[in-house]
Protein backbone atom coordinates (compact mmCIF):
# COMPACT_ATOMS: atom_id res chain seq x y z
CA UNK A 1 0.00 0.00 0.00
CA UNK A 2 1.35 3.68 -1.29
CA UNK A 3 -0.50 5.05 2.22
CA UNK A 4 0.56 3.00 5.08
CA UNK A 5 -2.22 3.95 7.09
CA UNK A 6 -4.85 2.37 5.10
CA UNK A 7 -2.70 -1.34 6.08
CA UNK A 8 -2.18 0.19 9.45
CA UNK A 9 -5.51 0.94 10.52
CA UNK A 10 -7.42 -1.22 12.85
CA UNK A 11 -9.92 -0.93 15.24
CA UNK A 12 -8.65 -0.60 18.96
CA UNK A 13 -10.96 -0.75 21.53
CA UNK A 14 -8.33 -0.27 24.73
CA UNK A 15 -6.60 2.75 25.73
CA UNK A 16 -3.87 3.99 27.88
CA UNK A 17 -4.88 6.12 30.69
CA UNK A 18 -2.27 9.38 28.79
CA UNK A 19 -4.41 12.32 27.20
CA UNK A 20 -4.68 12.39 23.87
CA UNK A 21 -3.14 16.03 22.93
CA UNK A 22 -5.49 18.91 21.61
CA UNK A 23 -3.05 19.29 18.66
CA UNK A 24 -3.93 15.44 17.93
CA UNK A 25 -7.71 16.05 18.29
CA UNK A 26 -7.77 18.90 15.77
CA UNK A 27 -5.61 17.27 13.42
CA UNK A 28 -8.28 14.31 13.24
CA UNK A 29 -11.30 16.84 12.66
CA UNK A 30 -8.74 18.76 10.08
CA UNK A 31 -8.79 15.47 8.26
CA UNK A 32 -12.79 15.29 8.43
CA UNK A 33 -12.41 18.45 7.27
CA UNK A 34 -10.90 17.61 4.24
CA UNK A 35 -13.02 14.93 3.00
CA UNK A 36 -15.45 15.44 0.05
CA UNK A 37 -18.66 16.36 0.81
CA UNK A 38 -21.68 16.04 -1.54
CA UNK A 39 -21.74 18.86 -3.75
CA UNK A 40 -19.14 21.20 -1.84
CA UNK A 41 -21.71 21.42 1.09
CA UNK A 42 -18.99 21.28 3.70
CA UNK A 43 -21.82 21.19 6.62
CA UNK A 44 -20.29 18.33 9.04
CA UNK A 45 -19.23 19.61 12.13
CA UNK A 46 -17.35 17.91 14.90
CA UNK A 47 -18.48 17.59 18.73
CA UNK A 48 -15.89 16.86 20.78
CA UNK A 49 -16.17 15.29 24.56
CA UNK A 50 -13.59 14.38 27.09
CA UNK A 51 -15.72 15.09 30.08
CA UNK A 52 -15.82 11.67 31.75
CA UNK A 53 -19.42 12.28 33.19
CA UNK A 54 -20.31 13.27 29.55
CA UNK A 55 -18.86 10.08 28.43
CA UNK A 56 -20.25 7.93 30.95
CA UNK A 57 -23.76 8.87 30.05
CA UNK A 58 -23.07 8.22 26.42
CA UNK A 59 -21.84 4.92 27.51
CA UNK A 60 -25.17 4.53 29.31
CA UNK A 61 -27.05 5.73 25.90
CA UNK A 62 -24.71 3.14 23.08
CA UNK A 63 -22.75 0.62 25.26
CA UNK A 64 -19.24 -0.87 24.65
CA UNK A 65 -16.70 -0.41 27.61
CA UNK A 66 -14.16 1.50 25.34
CA UNK A 67 -16.52 4.35 24.89
CA UNK A 68 -16.01 5.37 28.56
CA UNK A 69 -12.97 4.39 28.73
CA UNK A 70 -11.49 6.43 25.39
CA UNK A 71 -9.86 9.74 26.59
CA UNK A 72 -11.73 11.45 23.70
CA UNK A 73 -15.34 10.83 21.87
CA UNK A 74 -15.74 12.61 18.74
CA UNK A 75 -19.12 12.60 17.45
CA UNK A 76 -19.17 13.86 13.26
CA UNK A 77 -22.71 15.68 12.87
CA UNK A 78 -23.84 17.13 9.51
CA UNK A 79 -27.46 19.48 9.21
CA UNK A 80 -29.97 17.22 6.55
CA UNK A 81 -30.79 21.08 5.95
CA UNK A 82 -28.03 21.44 3.49
CA UNK A 83 -26.72 17.97 2.33
CA UNK A 84 -29.03 15.26 0.90
CA UNK A 85 -25.98 12.36 1.72
CA UNK A 86 -25.59 12.83 5.09
CA UNK A 87 -24.50 9.27 5.80
CA UNK A 88 -22.07 9.42 2.55
CA UNK A 89 -20.40 12.40 3.95
CA UNK A 90 -20.10 11.15 7.33
CA UNK A 91 -18.65 8.41 6.74
CA UNK A 92 -15.98 9.63 4.37
CA UNK A 93 -15.16 12.09 7.02
CA UNK A 94 -15.23 9.26 9.69
CA UNK A 95 -12.72 7.38 7.61
CA UNK A 96 -10.63 10.14 7.15
CA UNK A 97 -10.38 10.55 10.58
CA UNK A 98 -9.73 6.71 11.50
CA UNK A 99 -6.64 7.05 9.06
CA UNK A 100 -5.43 10.42 10.52
CA UNK A 101 -5.59 8.97 14.11
CA UNK A 102 -3.57 5.99 13.05
CA UNK A 103 -0.63 8.62 11.58
CA UNK A 104 -0.54 10.22 14.53
CA UNK A 105 -0.81 6.66 16.93
CA UNK A 106 -3.77 7.53 18.11
CA UNK A 107 -6.20 4.63 18.12
CA UNK A 108 -9.86 4.81 17.29
CA UNK A 109 -12.56 2.59 15.81
CA UNK A 110 -15.73 3.26 14.53
CA UNK A 111 -18.21 3.05 17.01
CA UNK A 112 -21.91 2.81 15.41
CA UNK A 113 -25.02 4.64 16.37
CA UNK A 114 -28.50 2.71 16.24
CA UNK A 115 -31.19 3.67 14.50
CA UNK A 116 -33.36 0.83 15.99
CA UNK A 117 -32.81 2.67 19.53
CA UNK A 118 -32.33 5.96 18.56
CA UNK A 119 -29.00 6.27 19.81
CA UNK A 120 -28.63 9.19 17.44
CA UNK A 121 -31.36 10.94 18.63
CA UNK A 122 -30.55 10.55 22.12
CA UNK A 123 -27.18 11.66 22.24
CA UNK A 124 -28.61 15.03 20.13
CA UNK A 125 -30.95 15.25 22.91
CA UNK A 126 -27.70 15.00 25.72
CA UNK A 127 -25.39 17.02 23.98
CA UNK A 128 -28.08 19.91 22.92
CA UNK A 129 -27.24 19.34 19.23
CA UNK A 130 -29.77 21.02 17.25
CA UNK A 131 -32.74 18.93 15.22
CA UNK A 132 -31.59 19.27 11.94
CA UNK A 133 -28.42 17.54 12.21
CA UNK A 134 -27.48 13.94 12.33
CA UNK A 135 -24.89 11.48 13.38
CA UNK A 136 -24.01 8.05 12.36
CA UNK A 137 -21.47 7.13 14.70
CA UNK A 138 -18.45 7.95 17.59
CA UNK A 139 -15.13 8.31 16.77
CA UNK A 140 -13.49 7.10 20.14
CA UNK A 141 -9.38 8.07 20.88
CA UNK A 142 -7.16 7.09 22.96
CA UNK A 143 -3.63 5.83 23.06
CA UNK A 144 -3.31 2.03 22.15
CA UNK A 145 -2.70 -0.31 25.18
CA UNK A 146 -1.54 -2.60 22.22
CA UNK A 147 0.10 -2.20 19.01
CA UNK A 148 -2.54 -2.98 16.37
CA UNK A 149 -1.60 -5.71 13.97
CA UNK A 150 -1.39 -4.23 10.42
CA UNK A 151 -3.27 -5.90 7.72
CA UNK A 152 -1.33 -7.15 5.13
CA UNK A 153 -2.09 -8.78 1.73
CA UNK A 154 -3.30 -12.12 3.60
CA UNK A 155 -6.34 -9.80 4.20
CA UNK A 156 -6.26 -9.26 0.38
CA UNK A 157 -9.46 -11.28 -1.54
CA UNK A 158 -8.87 -10.96 -5.42
CA UNK A 159 -11.82 -13.19 -5.59
CA UNK A 160 -14.07 -10.08 -4.73
CA UNK A 161 -13.14 -8.18 -7.96
CA UNK A 162 -15.49 -8.45 -11.33
CA UNK A 163 -13.77 -7.24 -14.17
CA UNK A 164 -16.33 -5.73 -16.75
CA UNK A 165 -19.12 -7.64 -15.88
CA UNK A 166 -20.13 -10.15 -12.72
C1 LIG B 1 -20.20 0.77 9.65
C2 LIG B 1 -19.36 0.20 10.75
C3 LIG B 1 -19.89 0.01 12.00
C4 LIG B 1 -19.11 -0.45 13.05
N1 LIG B 1 -19.65 -0.52 14.30
C5 LIG B 1 -18.87 -0.91 15.33
C6 LIG B 1 -19.38 -0.87 16.65
O1 LIG B 1 -20.50 -0.41 16.91
N2 LIG B 1 -18.57 -1.30 17.64
C7 LIG B 1 -17.31 -1.77 17.42
O2 LIG B 1 -16.64 -2.17 18.37
N3 LIG B 1 -16.78 -1.79 16.18
C8 LIG B 1 -17.52 -1.36 15.14
N4 LIG B 1 -17.00 -1.31 13.87
C9 LIG B 1 -15.60 -1.74 13.64
C10 LIG B 1 -15.55 -3.10 12.93
O3 LIG B 1 -15.93 -4.11 13.84
C11 LIG B 1 -14.11 -3.32 12.41
O4 LIG B 1 -13.78 -2.29 11.52
C12 LIG B 1 -13.98 -4.67 11.73
O5 LIG B 1 -14.10 -5.72 12.68
C13 LIG B 1 -12.61 -4.83 11.03
O6 LIG B 1 -11.53 -4.67 11.94
P1 LIG B 1 -10.43 -3.53 11.71
O7 LIG B 1 -11.13 -2.21 11.86
O8 LIG B 1 -9.42 -3.76 12.81
O9 LIG B 1 -9.84 -3.68 10.35
C14 LIG B 1 -17.75 -0.81 12.82
C15 LIG B 1 -17.20 -0.61 11.56
C16 LIG B 1 -17.99 -0.08 10.53
C17 LIG B 1 -17.35 0.18 9.19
Amino acid sequence: MVIKEISNRRSVREYLEKEVTDKDIIEIIKAGQFAPTARNNRAVEFVVVENQKTKDEIFEIVGQEFVKQAKVLIIPVTDTTKTNCSMQDLAVASENMLLQATALGVGSVWKNLKSEFNEAEQIKKLLGIPEQYTAINIIPLGYPKEKPVAHDDKDFDAGKIHREKW
